[in-house]
């Protein structure tokens, strides 16, 4: 869905603000804090944001500014100290989770100009013996960084933290943004969906409001995703207001090739501000299968039933999905090529798996995620990878009373 300019303004709060879960006040939300620091002291051995050894996920421009949803990077550090820097085009107070190795995640936000310390002597997994693998994502879709450079002991250096071979793209909205979950893109279903499938890379080409139809959305998304899917920079106003109507085009050439994309939009086209027609939307759909399909000619495509929303009726709730028939029109167009796959959500959101935003709650993206999961290893024999790290974060929520007599 969209964001209101009221909801850009309160952003600007968004590492102090609350988290909610069945109405208390999560503590301590944000565990993490990295310290800002000053390279100075001759401890520190400096890289640039070119560097090869760091392994750039999802979308980044040529000058190291992040965009879409839950982009990162990846890299190997010898040493017990890791710092990175950030330029002027860095978001005032961007939240970013990070971690070494497959631990579980912190938060800490970061500002422009400045160098934050994120691994130190006290940090936990640090293996002096061997090289350890760090991991940061922007979790903000709002928000990007700069990165400008990456600092280690000054007797330590960089390492190349290896790729896996498979690669995932998610092409969404808000909903694979994760918007209104406690951790945005790091809550999303399009994050616990690629990073449970583990030993995967992924991309989350997702932005709040975007339109899958190429048109200006609630009046402050400039392009849709048959349009803006070819570029490195989102459709939001950040984008907007640093390139206007000339973002960099993305290079596909230069990045691995996804092997399955997952398309999850419509709901934008759908709402009443936007209304696009069902042959309208029709034809926008399988423009962008074919796009894709043209760009990763070895790709398997999911595309996505909406779930739409959720109505009090009589002693119940009842489900109306949106563009129903448009998008079984479009798996069937694409029948014969064998390309194509329909992942049909009906069932899996109940009414209160949404939250009062209108998008769905933590346990509801999970949901997504997991059946989809079990669809891709069903029907697409991908193995599950992940067993162990952490994937979702701070779902802890249990009942301590071990007996009841
Ligand atoms: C960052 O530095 C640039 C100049 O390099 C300056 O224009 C900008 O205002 C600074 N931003 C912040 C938040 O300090
Ligand atoms: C950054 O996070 C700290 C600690 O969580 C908080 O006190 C501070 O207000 C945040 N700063 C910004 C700019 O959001
Ligand atoms: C550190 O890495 C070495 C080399 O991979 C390994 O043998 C050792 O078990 C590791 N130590 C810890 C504490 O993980
Ligand atoms: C760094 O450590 C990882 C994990 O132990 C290992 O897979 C990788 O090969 C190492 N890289 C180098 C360059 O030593
Ligand atoms: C990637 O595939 C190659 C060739 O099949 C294999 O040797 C390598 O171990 C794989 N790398 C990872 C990280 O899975
Ligand atoms: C993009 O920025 C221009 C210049 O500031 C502005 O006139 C236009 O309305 C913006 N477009 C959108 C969709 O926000
Ligand atoms: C895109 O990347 C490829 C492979 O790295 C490179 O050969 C090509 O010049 C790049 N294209 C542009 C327009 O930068
Ligand atoms: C839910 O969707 C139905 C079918 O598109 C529509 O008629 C109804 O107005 C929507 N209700 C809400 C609360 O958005």
């Amino acid at each position: 869905m969209r964001f209101s300019p009221v909801f850009l303004l309160s952003w600007a709060l968004q590492a102090s603000a609350t988290i909610l879960q069945n109405g208390q006040a999560r503590e301590d939300p944000y565990p993490g804090q990295a310290p800002s620091i000053s390279l100075e002291d001759g401890s520190w051995r400096s890289y640039g944001p070119d560097a090869s050894e760091i392994s750039y996920k999802g979308r980044w421009d040529s000058k190291y500014v992040s965009w879409w949803s839950l982009p990162g990077i990846k890299l190997g550090f010898t040493g017990e100290q890791l710092a990175l820097s950030f330029g002027p085009q860095t978001s005032e107070g961007v939240l970013l989770a990070y971690r070494i190795g497959g631990l579980d995640w912190e938060f800490s936000n970061v500002t422009a100009n400045a160098t934050y310390q994120f691994a130190g002597s006290s940090t936990p997994g640090l293996n002096l013996s061997n090289n350890n693998t760090f991991e940061m994502r922007v979790t903000n879709w709002g928000y990007g960084v700069q990165l400008s450079g990456v600092s280690v002991a000054s007797d330590a250096k960089l390492v190349a933290a290896p790729a896996y071979n498979k690669t995932v793209e998610i092409i969404g909205d808000s909903f694979a943004s994760g918007q209104y979950a406690t951790y945005e893109g790091l809550s999303s279903w399009a994050y616990n969906f690629a990073a449970g499938l583990g030993d995967v890379e992924y991309s989350i080409t997702a932005y709040p409001g975007i339109c899958l139809t190429d048109e200006e959305c609630y009046a402050d998304k400039a392009r849709g995703m048959t349009y803006q899917w070819f570029y490195a920079s989102d459709a939001g106003v950040r984008a907007n207001a640093t390139y206007g109507d000339h973002p960099e085009k993305w290079n596909f050439s230069s990045h691995q090739p996804a092997d399955l994309v997952v398309i999850d939009l419509g709901t934008n086209d759908r709402r009443p501000q936007n209304n696009i027609p069902g042959s309208t939307f029709y034809d926008s759909y399988v423009e962008l299968v074919n796009s894709v399909h043209k760009t990763y000619p070895n790709a398997q495509i999911v595309i996505m039933s909406l779930w739409g929303n959720f109505t009090r009726s009589g002693d119940t709730y009842i489900q109306s999905p949106f563009y129903v028939s448009e998008i079984q029109r479009v798996s069937q167009h694409f029948q014969d090529d064998g390309f194509v796959h329909y992942f049909g959500t009906k069932g899996i959101l109940q009414h209160n798996d949404i939250d009062p935003q209108e998008h769905p709650t933590d346990v509801g993206h999970l949901k997504i995620a997991s059946h989809l999961m079990q669809w891709t290893k069903l029907k697409l024999g991908w193995e599950f990878g992940a067993t162990g790290p952490e994937v979702q974060h701070d779902t802890l929520y249990w009942n301590n009373q071990d007996s009841y007599r």
